[in-house]
């Protein structure tokens, strides 16, 4: 897997001193108010598994899935494939996603929550691509920005393949030929 990999843009280690930043920052944020940390499958799972461990505070976690990529590279057609259950209702709500690109899935998903009454809703990404900007979003946490390249690792990837390569990379341009 890793052989497939051009460069690494985010190191294992890098990564986790981006968990520890933000989850400091969150656990400070959130003191004494009902927190509800849901999660985007499939991309934000590994980010949001190693988010939750190191925040200091009770909360309730849960997952909603958006499809936005169809196979490849370009952005596509948004379908809900999962609702989250718990009842978000008066509850502060922090998304967690892998990157942040274009902010379609991203528009989506908060205008639902908002629909369901929550107290607030905030988003914490690991990467952050503004070049792919179509709707204007700034997330409140972010982990690191990159530039204008199609990355997988840690959560993202490229026809459901390197979700589970530790750090964030860049193909190598043979990979898209196959
Ligand atoms: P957006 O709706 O364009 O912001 O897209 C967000 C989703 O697209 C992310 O949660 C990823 O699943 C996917 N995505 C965007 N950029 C990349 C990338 O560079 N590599 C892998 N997936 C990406
Ligand atoms: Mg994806």
């Amino acid at each position: 897997m890793l052989n497939d990999l051009k460069k690494v843009l985010v190191t294992e280690a890098e990564i986790k001193q981006i968990v520890k930043r933000v989850s400091s920052a969150i656990t400070k944020d959130y003191k004494d108010k009902e927190l509800v940390i849901i999660g985007i499958l499939k991309g934000g799972a590994p980010f949001m598994m190693d988010l939750i461990k190191e925040i200091n505070l009770p909360l309730i976690i849960d997952f909603i899935r958006v499809e936005s990529y169809h196979g490849g590279t370009t952005s596509g057609e948004l379908i809900f494939r999962k609702d989250i259950e718990v009842d978000i209702a008066n509850k502060h709500v922090l998304i967690v996603d892998d990157i942040i690109d274009s902010s379609r899935t991203l528009k989506m998903v908060i205008e639902l929550f908002k629909k369901r009454h929550a107290s607030s809703i905030e988003v914490v990404t690991l990467l952050d691509k503004p070049s792919g900007r179509v709707i204007d979003y700034t997330p409140k946490y972010i982990g690191t920005t990159i530039g204008n390249e199609f990355v997988v690792g840690y959560g993202l990837d490229y026809q459901e393949k390197y979700r589970n390569v530790p750090c964030i990379g860049v193909l190598k341009e043979e990979i898209y030929k196959k």
